[in-house]
This record gives C-alpha cells, structure tokens and sequence, in this order.
C-alpha cells in the first residue's frame, strides 16, 4: 500500500521532498526489543530480503572492531547509528538510540534531529525506568510518540491494563490504534481500529520473513477466533465508551500517543506501525533558530551537527559528524558556513549511512541524516548554512550525576592525553570539566553514568594511547550557574565550582541536601538542570 503524502498544491520541489520524509528514533529500555523491531521495519521496508542480517552485520563488524569491544563484552549498544530507506514513496530517516541509562545523553542528541519516536515497551514489564527517563527526555523535545507494545505473542499485562500504566506513569493518553486478539499465550493479530479489520498472523520459521496475513471482517473473525475474538470485541466496546479516541493535534504535541501492539520477532503488528509511521508521523517542519524566525524548508541550505562519532570505521580510526538537514538542497561539494566559527567549510565527503554501511551521497534533502567523515572542525550543536548567517538552539544535555579526577600516568604521553580528553568532551563522550578553565593537569570527567568514563578510558588508550587513571571525587550532582553564582557558592563552602570548556562555571555538590539548603540559602543564584551542547 503507498501512502506517499502528497505535497500541498503550489509547494515547491524542495518542500515536495521534505513532505515524503519521515525521520524518527526508536527508544526502550534495553532487551524490550528495539533490535528487533527496527530490524523487522527494515524487513517490511523492503530493505532485507531476510531478517537477521543487521544483527549479523553488527556481531561481525563488532568482532572487527577493537573499541566496540565495550559493546560486545557488556551486551549494550553504545553508539547509534541511521538507517535510510525508501519504501512506499516515502523516505525513512531511522535514527537508533542506546538503550543503557548511562548514554541518555546521546538519546538526547538523536532526538533533537527526530520529528516523531517509537516507543517501545515489553508486553510483560509495561513502563521500565529507562523508558520513563527516555520518554520524559523525549516529552522535553515535545515532538510526537507512537508506542509499540512488543512481546504479545508471550504472557503478558492485560491490554487494559498496559494503557492504564502507560496514563498514569508517563501522563500521556494512550490511544489503541490496534488492538490483540489472543488467547493467553496464544497471540492470533489484531484488529485495525480505523476500519474494524483483523489481521490475522502466521508464524515464520525464526521470524525471517514477512508473516503471512489475512484480513478479515468481524463475521469472518467470530467463526475463526471463537472465544479469543468475543474477548477482544468487549475490550474494544470498553475502549469505545471509554472515549479516548486518535486526535491528530494532541499526537502532535505529545499529548497522546497512539498504541499498537505486535511481536517484533514473530512479525506480527510490524507492517501496521510501518503503515502509521508513513501516515500519521510528521514530515520535518520549519525549525526555530535563535534570533526566533523560524527557518522555512524551501529557504537556502541549513543543517544541525547533532552528533559526532569516532571509530564508525574501525579500520580508518575516523570520525564522522552527523547533520540533520533543516532546509534547502544538500549537494556534493557545496561549500558553507559553521555559525560557530565563521569559517567556510565544503561538504565533500559526506556520505549516506546505512548502519555501519556508506554510500557517497549526491543530494539529500530536510529531514535526511547524512555522515560527513573526517569534518575535524565539526562539534555537537554547530549549525552550517549558506547564505543568510543563522543559528539552531544548542542542543540540551543532561545535569551530570557522576564525576572522576582523570590523571595522566604516563608523561611521556602528555599531548595525546589532553589531546583524546579534548576530543571526547567535543564528542559529547563525558563533559570535562576543569577548576582552572585555562589549564587543569587532571581534569574532572563528568556523565550521567560511570559507563560513559568505561568508554572514556578505553578510547583515550587505544586511540590516543594514554595510560590513564581514575579518582573518585565526593561529587553527586552539577547544576548550571553564572560567575556570579559561582562566587556566591564559593564563599559559602556548601559545594564547588569548576568550569566547563566554554567557560560556563558549573556548581557542584556533594548531596542533595547541600543543594537544596544553597538553593534556599541564595535563590537569587541561577541553578540549571539542563545544560547544553
Ligand atoms: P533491545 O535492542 O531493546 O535491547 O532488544 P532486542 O531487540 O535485542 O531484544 C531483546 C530480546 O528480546 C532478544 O532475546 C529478542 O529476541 C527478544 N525479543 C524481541 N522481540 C520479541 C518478541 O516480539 N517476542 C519475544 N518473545 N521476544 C522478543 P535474546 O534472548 O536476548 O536474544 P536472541 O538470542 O533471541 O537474539
């Protein structure tokens, strides 16, 4: 079925091409099944002839590759990557995301180049922390959140019960786009809310390929389902009296989400969240620039640098910015401005990725990801344009909850040490922080999480081989002040100020208590939870 949105009457070629493109990230607590599902879009997509190639593809090239050792030895997914492909008429720009709570910052990254996300949850553990933190992280972008509840073809929550959980811990209202039809343990399909269908489900041998599906009307489902769709008809008549049905403007502000529910690894519910994503999911928008005028998609050229990432290519030991594109028509070779510095730069190794895969790209378009390797002048939140100067907001990062005193060991490796912690803070790897901002020997690293230094340390000495070691520090939370504050909390002794590269001082405590009474002490002391990159 296409569902190429067509372009408004009158619009030009560059706002045509933006109206085909759907770009969204994929977030969950980690085992829910995020893997898996965007796997099988890719298989519904037309992308894999078979399923299980991607994860194939990651084992071998993870086996390739020495720093993703972090990856493989601890089973979580550290770096993220895009996927683009193009299935009926619409361009879809998948963007992946960690799932471990310690990379939440790079979440964050993703989802400032995304205009929608899905939601996974496990069908028997419903709402889990990291989903909590990486919805609210998501809520904060406000952009829309479908939700796909995965697992269905093994016991799981109630239905009901899944929507009741998901309003009341993430406040948002759950709307059932599709709903199960099973028995327990059995899971047969689900029906279409938006037109009463069953899609019936069979199983594949491994979920490799499509699941064979049969539609059929609610007659036709009675006689087939018996039981398991009397059960699923008093749910949906509950549902219907219950009233909360889709509305378009509450899903694009966040408000509500649509749910479906599936088993990704059965392929079951995967080509109706496909089907939604071209729908309902929103094509990239015109985006708010810092003097407050929106920048339109058809006005000259403009990207945000959102992330960058070394070591995509082990074999090249390279690093690889990632642009979302905001308006115009990206072309090879074109030359433009970085806001930050002013300098001229010309994209002319910039690629398509696909995974860990690339292909050279001639043009792209708002809404596309593109790679531009080896951009050594390229930082987290840099905006490029031509023409008319103009900025993006700096992209938020989170308050750091976790901090070390990192200590060069070897002397002789002085350069490379300062060198590595330089670029890992530009990478957004950890924050660094330091109590001179002009020059600190043993900067403190600072994150959301003690895996962050794991990654830290392991690329500072493989990379830059540094032999480096780790202090704790008695500190437990940071919070964003001015020179001003920083006097004050200096002052008082309640708590620390160190720098960051920017010169942005920030304030450190050694418990929330100490915060709080400082807080009480001076409210007139800017204390900010949010950073930004
Ligand atoms: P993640 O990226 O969110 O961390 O999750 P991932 O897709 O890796 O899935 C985590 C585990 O859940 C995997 O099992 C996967 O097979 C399983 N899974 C994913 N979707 C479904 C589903 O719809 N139903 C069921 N029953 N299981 C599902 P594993 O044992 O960790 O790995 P594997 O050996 O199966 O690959």
């Amino acid at each position: 079925m296409t569902h190429a949105p067509a372009a408004p009457a009158g619009v030009g070629p560059i706002a045509q091409e933006a109206a085909r493109r759907r770009t969204f990230a994929i977030i969950s607590h980690p085992d829910a099944g995020k893997t898996t599902l965007t796997e099988k879009l890719l298989l519904y997509g037309g992308q894999l002839a078979e399923a299980g190639a991607v994860q194939a593809r990651r084992s071998r090239r993870a086996a390739a590759s020495d720093w993703m050792e972090i990856e493989r030895n601890r089973g979580i997914s550290v770096s993220s990557t895009v996927l683009r492909f193009e299935h009926g008429g619409v361009v879809f720009n998948l963007l992946d995301t960690p799932g471990h709570r310690d990379f939440s910052e790079d979440t964050l990254r993703v989802l400032a180049a995304a205009d929608a996300a899905v939601m996974v949850l496990d069908a028997a553990r419903g709402v889990e922390p990291q989903t909590l933190r990486l919805f609210e992280v998501a809520r904060a972008r406000g952009i829309p959140l479908l939700t796909f509840v995965n697992k269905y073809d093994r016991p799981g929550m109630e239905p009901l019960a899944m929507l009741d959980q998901i309003e009341s811990v993430l406040a948002i209202t759950p709307t059932a786009a599709t709903w199960p039809v099973r028995i327990p343990g059995d899971y047969r399909g689900v029906v279409d809310r938006s037109t009463g269908a069953f899609h019936r489900f069979t199983r594949t041998a491994g979920g490799a390929t499509e699941a064979p599906e049969e539609v059929l009307d609610a007659e036709q489902a009675r006689a087939r389902e018996g039981e398991a769709w009397e059960v699923a008809e008093e749910e949906l008549d509950l549902l219907a009296a219950a009233g909360a049905a889709f509305d378009a403007n509450a899903f694009a502000t966040g408000a509500c989400t649509p749910v479906f529910f599936g088993s990704a690894v059965s392929n079951f519910g995967v080509a109706l969240l496909l089907e939604a994503l071209e729908r309902i999911a929103p094509s990239p928008r015109e985006r708010p620039t810092t003097d407050g005028r929106p920048r339109r998609l058809d006005e000259p050229f403009s990207a945000l640098t959102f992330k960058v990432q070394a070591n995509m290519d082990p074999r090249h030991r390279d690093r690889v910015a990632f642009l979302r594109i905001c308006s115009g028509r990206f072309e090879r070779g074109m030359r433009v401005l970085n806001a930050r510095t002013g300098r001229p730069f010309a994209m002319t190794h910039v690629h398509e990725v696909f995974g860990e895969e690339r292909a050279v790209l001639e043009q792209a378009f708002p809404g596309d990801v593109v790679g531009v390797v080896n951009a050594g002048d390229l930082r987290v939140g840099d905006t490029l344009y031509v023409d008319e100067p103009l900025e993006f907001p700096p992209i938020p990062t989170l308050a750091p909850e976790h901090f070390v005193t990192v200590r060069n060991r070897d002397t002789a490796r002085y350069k490379q040490f300062h060198r590595g912690i330089e670029q890992l803070g530009e990478e957004g790897v950890v924050h660094v922080l330091r109590r001179d901002p002009a020059a600190d020997p043993n900067p403190v690293l600072a994150g959301v999480g003690p895996l962050q230094f794991d990654v830290a340390v392991d690329r500072l000495e493989r990379e830059f081989g540094a032999t480096v070691g780790l202090d704790p520090t008695p500190w437990k939370l940071a919070r964003r002040t001015d020179a001003a504050g920083g006097e004050i909390l200096r002052a008082t002794n309640r708590g620390d100020v160190l720098f960051r590269p920017d010169g942005t001082p920030l304030a450190l405590f050694t418990s929330q208590w100490l915060l709080d009474r400082f807080a009480q002490e001076h409210p007139e002391v800017a204390l900010d939870r949010m950073l930004t990159r």
